[in-house]
């Protein structure tokens, strides 16, 4: 054969590969997600996502530390509120003393260059489990993006960098701006939720924060997974809005929606590898049926390759020691 052109030259040597590879991993991509109790010296694994846990502030310190020495510069918070402190209004999550409040100061104390990123949501809070408040059978609007507003105030104030709502509620983005430049908060960033759709793979996080949705669903103001063009609608009012960067959630059954945002905005693209998408990496590997290290890589790669600047990942730690 005289081929003009043989693909394979670039492909047949790990050097090669490696030379000419247009997706590189590196730690700098990762927002580590923690689950943060109550309690001294408590680390719970959480059922349906084996090798992860929910800690106590103590050990959730001790954590950030070996993150930051890994070379994992982001954090992004998540709590669980105890039962009674749970209402309708989303009382605790404004309280100046509350589990995420002084989680924000203590990390920030003990790992200052750490960059410390809050979920901004009701439903870890509500005692109907809803990312809003309710009346009715309803998850209202506006009432509940006037708590969202405060609760980033109140997460600024503690010392987050970045506060990151997750609620899909309409015009928080704006009201969060503003909320935060009457509060003379103009370093604080708002990492926007800005594609996220009602999934099934959120499953486990539910367990892990005892979160799920007492009644009903989230289909009201989380998006319906058949839509790509409203993902592009909701992202450019985010941006438009104030956000500093975007987020698509879930990411794997999502990769064409990440390059759609990533075509569409001029601000960075975060994705988030949720909970189920970890669950299933874990389970098929605990079968013997796929190969945990490599799916974790294959994994993490194709979401940056599909546009994804920043991911938030389960697996941040696996992948840097595999990547390094
Ligand atoms: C809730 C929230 C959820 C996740 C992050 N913030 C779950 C939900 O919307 O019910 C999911 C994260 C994951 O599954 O890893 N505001």
């Amino acid at each position: 054969m005289h081929l003009q052109r043989r693909n394979r030259i670039l492909r047949q040597s790990p050097a090669i590969r490696s030379l000419v590879a247009e997706t590189i991993l590196s730690p700098n991509d990762f927002i580590v997600p923690l689950f943060i109790d109550e309690g001294t010296n408590i680390k719970t694994e959480i059922a349906s996502m084996p090798g992860y846990y929910r800690m106590s502030l103590d050990n959730t310190v001790k954590e950030v530390k070996e993150l930051w020495a890994m070379g994992l510069k982001s954090v992004l918070l998540f709590i669980k509120c105890k039962d009674e402190l749970k209402d309708n209004k989303g009382t605790e999550a404004l309280n100046p003393q509350g589990l995420m409040q002084r989680s924000v100061r203590a990390i920030k104390e003990a790992c200052p260059d750490m960059l410390v990123m809050t979920d901004v949501a009701l439903d870890p809070f509500s005692s109907y489990g809803h990312d809003g408040i309710v009346e009715g059978s309803e998850i209202v609007n506006d009432a509940t993006v006037e708590v969202l507003a405060q609760m980033s105030v109140s997460h600024a104030a503690a010392g987050a960098d970045f506060v990151a709502p997750s609620d899909m509620m309409d015009g928080r983005i704006a009201a969060i701006r503003a909320a935060l430049e009457e509060n003379n908060f103009t370093k604080t960033g708002i990492m926007s939720y800005s594609a996220k759709y009602a999934s099934c793979f959120y499953g486990p996080f539910r367990d892990a924060l005892d979160s799920a949705p007492g009644f009903g669903d989230k289909k009201t103001y989380q998006m319906d997974y058949a839509n790509r063009t409203e993902a592009i609608k909701e992202t450019l009012m985010d941006v438009q809005e104030g956000a500093d960067i975007v987020m698509v959630k879930p990411a794997l059954a999502y990769l064409d929606i990440i390059r759609e945002v990533k075509n569409s905005v001029d601000v960075p693209v975060s994705a988030y590898n949720i909970s189920g998408e970890y669950a299933m990496i874990k389970a098929a590997a605990k079968m013997g049926w796929l190969n945990e290290e490599k799916a974790i890589l294959e994994t993490l790669t194709a979401i940056k390759r599909s546009g994804a600047d920043l991911i938030a990942t389960y697996f941040a730690k696996d992948a840097v020691r595999l990547i390094s």
